[in-house]
């Protein structure tokens, strides 16, 4: 069985991408020496570097590594060793042209950047098998090495490719998925716009279409690229396995949602011994703090609660969004506290040394272009010494008070063209109700919506326009025996192939939410509606409305205006031991946060109205005790309520009755008992 948690890593994992490729060997000194210095556990190692290493086809060249890793475990630092196949040499393009992915307009890109892969290509997969064993034969057992770190982020930049050998390994696996042709034209709906086929041979990828393609073809396309991924995933995993048993495998998801779309990490969330995550803060208005910790919890929720590491974030700026602000004076600290306070067992950076050269020369590293005589230098110091004085939370699982639904098929089917609006985007809707839960102090762990989640007194479900029925049975086992849940508006409406389920619309939630959808009713932009109800706040809606005809819930918030006035807008279904509130328009932060304080009353969820806004407050327990993560986004020093005394582990200091977090500060306390 391979282990889980790196080898031999008795800390928590700090460290970065480390490329000695890109600097003469006499600067590998003084990064071994620094890396001390800064307290580094670990490095990964190697990932871009299949062209150095292999040198001419089955000519290799592996003393520069060999030297690297013997260097790294003279100076205690463990390695986290890429196998280096998101990054094929000049000469294999050379050899293999069509292995360059192409595009949907039949466009093939050029070699020059990096993955550049068409994974269904037979040259690609023999000669990342290749690489993948000689790389394993030779460090299997290196004594530096922690973990394999497979491929770099798939599904990114390149999500699909289009090709012919795609075309054939598609048509392998519609036979694989659906056996025959004519399970593919009803799964398909091929009835429609004479789109029948008479034989797998006749169906390609969806190419670019003079207008919008069949959209259950497209859907189907989506998930055969992330299967085809996770195949070549699989292959150099299982080699790894092979040839250095028991050492963990990995490879660095990118669960962001505003950085990664094509990628179900549910499913790879499985195939990995241990999750790591990549997570860059986007600077798109939002606060970057809750888009953190959203994506921290996807990525725990994907490795099933277990401990998981960050394996790339910035120290400060990175350099390919249009504007590239720095990280504000310990704002480094916080975001790396904030992953590990959800789950992380570590905080590692791309990169190491800030390169001179190539396209990231521009983005910040652990060592900047400045050296040590630089502010980034002295926090990546401190935080090395922060991480030593955690090593105690190893081990221990991020606790949640409630679950938020997430399926990538979803949200795939949900972005297909020709849907009833466009303003509609199931992200933002997700992004938004997590940012309320976040403001209310919740612990968010998302889950599948055919998981079970029995553990939850309330669960959200911002927008799953696709759920099949055994999601939906799911759904109404979960209301009767006991739980809340709330369901936002074009949820539960089309099946695993979008085909809209028969009835009436929620199909896969009517039962459960006591109600009918009659019609949608889309709103133009800057258009909004009134939501009332005698004994409460009035809410405003935009985007969506719909014509919602109860059938067992009662109206909580009704429409005062528009098409819908007079119908319920906002309902509540008492259902066996459980109730369901669905909210049929789009509410703004304020309207669903009273909506969700409604729900989290009947999931009897006490407030924790005591916390200031932007202090974050996350717990960590297990057998090595419980840690509680208090995190001060705020420019204003806080207090936040212990309910039992503790040390301070940061600090060495006791703590009691109100914690003191200095404005910008995080404090870790291990809780007494
Ligand atoms: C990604 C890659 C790294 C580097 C960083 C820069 O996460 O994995 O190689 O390009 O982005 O932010
Ligand atoms: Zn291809």
């Amino acid at each position: 069985m391979p282990e889980t948690t790196p080898r031999g890593l008795t800390r928590l994992a700090f460290g970065g991408d480390y490329n000695p490729e890109q600097w003469p060997e006499d600067v590998w000194r003084e990064d071994v020496r620094l890396m001390r210095e800064a307290g580094v556990t670990m490095v990964s190692v190697g990932i871009f570097s299949w062209a150095l290493l292999e040198p001419a086809p089955g000519e290799y060249d592996f003393g520069w590594l060999d030297r690297v890793l013997d260097l790294l475990h003279e100076h205690g630092v463990r390695v986290d060793l890429g196998t280096p196949t998101a990054a094929p040499p000049a000469w294999f393009y050379r050899a293999h042209p069509e292995a360059l992915p192409v595009t949907e307009q039949g466009v093939r890109h050029e070699f020059g950047s990096r993955a550049a892969i068409c994974h269904s290509n037979a040259d690609y997969r023999a000669a990342a098998a290749h690489i993948t064993t000689r790389l394993a034969e030779r460090y299997g057992d290196h004594p530096a090495l922690a973990l394999w770190h497979v491929h770099n982020e798939y599904g990114v930049p390149v999500s699909a490719c289009y090709c012919d050998s795609c075309a054939a390994h598609f048509r392998r696996w519609l036979r694989a998925v659906h056996g025959t042709v004519d399970a593919v034209n009803e799964a398909w709906g091929t009835a429609f716009w004479g789109q029948h086929y008479t034989d797998l041979e006749q169906i390609n990828p969806p190419r670019a279409t003079p207008t919008v393609g069949n959209p259950a073809q497209a859907l189907d396309y989506r998930r055969f690229a992330d299967a085809t991924m996770r195949e070549n995933f699989v292959m150099e995993r299982d080699v790894l396995h092979r040839l250095s048993p028991g050492v963990p495998v990995t490879t660095n998801f990118m669960t962001a949602l505003s950085q990664c779309d094509s990628v179900d990490y549910w499913a790879w969330g499985r195939e990995v011994d241990l999750v790591t995550n990549d997570h860059y803060l986007i600077t798109d208005g939002r606060r970057t703090h809750v888009n953190l910790a959203m994506a921290a919890d996807l990525t725990r929720s994907v490795a099933g609660g277990a401990p998981w590491i960050l394996l790339e974030h910035s120290t400060s700026g990175v350099n390919w969004q249009p504007r590239n602000p720095a990280k504000a004076p310990g704002q480094m600290a916080r975001n790396s506290l904030a992953h590990v306070a959800r789950g992380s067992e570590g905080a590692m950076f791309f990169q190491w040394r800030q390169s001179r050269r190539g396209a990231e020369k521009f983005h910040s590293a652990m060592l900047p272009h400045g050296g040590t005589d630089t502010r980034v230098w002295r926090e990546v110091v401190e935080l090395g010494a922060s991480l030593d004085a955690l090593a105690p939370v190893r081990g221990t699982r991020t606790e949640a008070d409630v679950a938020v639904l997430w399926d990538w098929h979803s949200w795939w089917a949900q972005n297909l063209a020709w849907r009833p609006s466009e303003d509609h985007d199931a992200r933002e809707r997700a992004d938004t109700f997590y940012e309320v839960l976040y403001d209310r102090h919740l612990t968010v762990d998302f889950a599948h919506p055919e998981a079970d989640l029995s553990r939850h007194p309330l669960v959200v479900v911002p927008a799953l326009y696709l759920m099949t029925e055994a999601a939906g049975a799911n759904l109404r086992g979960y209301v009767e025996g006991g739980g809340t849940l709330v369901v936002s508006y074009f949820s539960g409406i089309v099946d695993a192939h979008d085909a809209v389920h028969a009835g009436a619309h929620p199909g896969a939630l009517r039962d459960v939410l006591g109600l009918t959808v009659e019609e949608f009713s889309p709103l133009l932009p800057g258009e909004t509606v009134r939501l009332t109800r005698p004994d409460g706040p009035d809410l405003s809606g935009d985007v969506w409305t719909e014509f919602v005809v109860p059938r067992g819930a009662e109206p909580v918030w009704s429409y005062a205006d528009g098409l819908t006035a007079g119908r319920p807008a906002v309902t509540r279904h008492r259902l066996g031991a459980g109730t369901a509130w669905y909210v049929s328009t789009r509410l703004g932060h304020e309207g669903l946060d009273a909506v969700l304080g409604r729900a989290a009353e009947d999931a009897g969820i006490a407030p924790r109205a005591e916390l200031p806004r932007d202090v974050e407050v996350v717990r960590r327990s297990g057998t090595g005790g419980t840690y509680l993560f208090a995190l001060n986004h705020t420019a204003t020093d806080a207090k936040v309520p212990l309910e039992t005394s503790g040390t301070e582990l940061l600090t060495g200091e006791r703590a009691a009755g109100r914690l003191a977090v200095p404005a910008g500060a995080v404090r870790v306390v291990r809780l007494d008992g």
